[in-house]
This record gives C-alpha cells, sequence and structure tokens, in this order.
C-alpha cells in the first residue's frame, strides 16, 4: 500500500446503522473531521442511496452473515455501531472487530446490552489488543464523563447522581424499539443500581424534586429513571449508589406512543432537534459533595461527536488504556474530551 493509500485507510471508519437516524448524524460528523465513513447496515438499498448521497462506500451486512462483516470491515481503521437494539447487534459486531484487529465503539442505551458487553468480551477483548468501548454516546458516555470528571482526584464515592434536565423526547423508532428489547428482558420489572449492583424492583419509580442548575432550576424529576451510566460508571468507579433522574415531561414524552420521532428544528443547519438538555451530576464522598453540568441541543445530534471524538482519541492514542472493554470516563482523560466538544456541548466542571 502507497502512503497516501495508507493514510486513506487510517481514517476510515465503518459505521454499522449509517442510514438509521443517529448513524446518519456519525456519518455527518465523520466527514466533518476528515473521515472516511464507510456505511454498512443491513439495507442495501437505503444504503447505496446515502452512499450516492454522501459520495463515499456502501458495504452491506448483515449481524446473522459473520462473512459479510467481515467484508464490510475490511481495511476499515474502526467500526462505530450505531444500529440498536444491541441486544442483537453488539455481539455479532465486536465478533468481527476482534476478528479484524480494529477498534470498537457503540452508542448502546440498553442496559442489559452494555452489561453484557462488559460481561463477555472483557477479557477476549483484552487478550487481542482490541479496545472496546461499549455506550459512547449521550446516555452512557456523557454521563461517565462528568461523573468522572466531577469525581477529580477521588478515586472513590459513595453516590454519584446523573439527573437529566430534558425539556421534551421525541423517540425515534430505534429508541422505543430498544425499550421494548430492555423491557422484555427485565420481565416489565425496573432496574436501579444500588449496594453495588444493578437491582431488579416491582414497585414504581419514585417522583421528586431535583434543583437543575439555572435555567431548568426545580423540576419535577422520575427518580431511578435508570439509564446506561449505571453500567459504565461502576465498571472503573468504586461508587455502590448510582441514580439516574428524568424530568417528567421527558419521561412522559417518552412513554407515550403518539409522541412524533425528532426532526429538524426550523434553520438549524445541523439537523439537531429543538429539544434541549442539562446533564446534572452530583457526586458525594463523606460530607463532600462535587458537581458537574453539560448543556446542549438533541441528544441523538450530540451522540456523533461523542462517538466520533472518542473514536478519534482511539486511533490516536490519546488514551488511558490500550485493549479491552472500557468506558468513557475510564478510557479518556474525561475533563479533556469534555472541553473538547466545546462548540456542541457546554461544561462547568468543578
Ligand atoms: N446511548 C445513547 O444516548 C443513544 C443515542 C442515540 C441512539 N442510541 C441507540 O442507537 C440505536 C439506534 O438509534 P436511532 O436513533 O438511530 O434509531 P433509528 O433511526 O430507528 O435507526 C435504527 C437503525 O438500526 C438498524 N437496525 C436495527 N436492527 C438491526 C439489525 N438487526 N441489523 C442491522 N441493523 C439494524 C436500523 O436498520 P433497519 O431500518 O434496516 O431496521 C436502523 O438503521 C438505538 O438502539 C438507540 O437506543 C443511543
Amino acid at each position: 500500500m502507497g502512503a497516501e493509500a495508507a493514510a486513506v485507510a487510517g481514517r476510515t471508519v465503518v459505521v454499522f446503522g449509517a442510514y438509521g437516524h443517529t448513524g446518519r448524524f456519525v456519518v455527518e460528523e465523520l466527514i466533518a473531521r476528515g473521515f472516511v465513513p464507510l456505511l454498512s447496515g443491513r439495507d442495501a438499498v437505503r444504503l447505496k442511496a446515502m452512499a450516492v448521497e454522501y459520495d463515499v462506500e456502501a458495504r452491506p451486512a448483515s449481524v446473522d452473515d459473520p462473512a459479510s462483516l467481515d467484508r464490510a470491515l475490511a481495511g476499515a481503521a474502526a467500526v462505530i455501531n450505531s444500529a440498536g437494539p444491541f441486544a442483537t447487534t453488539a455481539a455479532p459486531v465486536i465478533e468481527a472487530a476482534l476478528r479484524a484487529q480494529i477498534p470498537y465503539l457503540d452508542v448502546a442505551a440498553e442496559i442489559e446490552a452494555n452489561a453484557d458487553t462488559f460481561a463477555h468480551f472483557a477479557d477476549r477483548a483484552r487478550a487481542a489488543g482490541v479496545p472496546v468501548v461499549p455506550a459512547m454516546a449521550f446516555y452512557g458516555g456523557l454521563g461517565d464523563l462528568l461523573t468522572t470528571a466531577a469525581m477529580g482526584e477521588w478515586t472513590a464515592a459513595d453516590e454519584a447522581h446523573v439527573a437529566y434536565g430534558l425539556n421534551s423526547w421525541h423517540p425515534t423508532p430505534g429508541t422505543r424499539i430498544a425499550g421494548e428489547v430492555s423491557r422484555g428482558r427485565r420481565d416489565g420489572r425496573r432496574v436501579r443500581f444500588s449496594g453495588g449492583r444493578l437491582e431488579y424492583r416491582d414497585d414504581a419509580a419514585p417522583v421528586l424534586e431535583w434543583v437543575f442548575p439555572e435555567p431548568l432550576g426545580a423540576r419535577q424529576v422520575i427518580g431511578e429513571f435508570t439509564m446506561a451510566d449505571v453500567v459504565t460508571v461502576p465498571s472503573h468507579l468504586p461508587i455502590p449508589e448510582v441514580r439516574t433522574y428524568m424530568t417528567v415531561e421527558a419521561a412522559r414524552d417518552l412513554s407515550a406512543p403518539e409522541t412524533p420521532a425528532p426532526v429538524a428544528a426550523d434553520g438549524d443547519e445541523a439537523g439537531r432537534s429543538a429539544q434541549t438538555f442539562l446533564v446534572d451530576v452530583v457526586v458525594r464522598s463523606g460530607g463532600a459533595e462535587r458537581r458537574a453540568v453539560a448543556r446542549g441541543q438533541d441528544i441523538y445530534a450530540v451522540t456523533a461527536p461523542l462517538v466520533v471524538e472518542a473514536a478519534e482519541r482511539v486511533l490516536t492514542g490519546r488514551t488511558r488504556v490500550g485493549a479491552g472493554v472500557v468506558s468513557a470516563g475510564e478510557m479518556f482523560d474525561a475533563a479533556d474530551f469534555l472541553r473538547a466538544l466545546a462548540g456542541q456541548v457546554t461544561v462547568e466542571l468543578p
């Protein structure tokens, strides 16, 4: 391979699930940063149309056909999986990444699927020398980075609280299906992280008041509205109580079958919806408390700079861990990573 071809190969990133709502944001973010996306997924017709639109290569592949995944990943520098439910797609695509010996990142929000990735692949990914970064997204990734940054030099804490202040939540079909799959795996029970482990419960989640930084202020939230942060944060930080909260209006949107899918807000050139977020993280140790806050627009759109920044850092060796299944907070210098997102996410760190 010539030097130029090698340089291009080092910048090629497969996006599995490229034509999904989130996948498209990921493809555009890769292009904006000078990467060459290779579009993959199971629908060859939709892939082809998108490949023509972006003038890139389409590589159809199915999770039921390992050889097709091998062809999709051939010669690429990394793979980003944005096709959910990850209960179905994560394992086969990770297997393909291990065979290809390339980094794997995904945007899984499913608690059990993320836990499975740690349980089933930690040893094999470490042995293969391959980094696997699950939940490198708004849920799971951003909360973990904020928690890690809030901790500073603390090596342990008593509690971590991640409060999601969303003004609305218009879910994509992929979000709805992921929710159904996760509920099915829990037999309809809810889950929280307490006493250092996932705990399944039959009672209703509490409703309480959370005082967000301004402009949100005091809001009603669903307590123990459990998101992927309960897998990522405890994967590397000894914190026995990890709680996540959701503003009631966003939780109501998510549960209402008639809530429409997200659409671009008028005049937003990046295609972001009008949804705004404020993620308020509080960690407590002894009597001390530390806080980290992130603000931005559109939880799907912001997942693209999160996962692409992660891919870029993995490919350029700006990581704290070389291989294995590693969450965002453990893999990267959290404060530095968050500051690099300026423009897309505004952060206040201790
Ligand atoms: N953690 C986070 O914060 C975060 C953020 C964004 C997205 N996500 C997750 O990412 C996933 C995608 O979300 P989205 O918003 O992009 O939803 P979406 O627009 O509905 O797209 C879902 C994509 O997944 C593909 N897919 C589904 N099952 C597949 C399978 N078995 N094999 C191959 N491809 C498959 C779909 O292809 P077909 O059309 O062919 O079915 C489609 O391309 C969801 O699980 C969502 O929860 C998480």
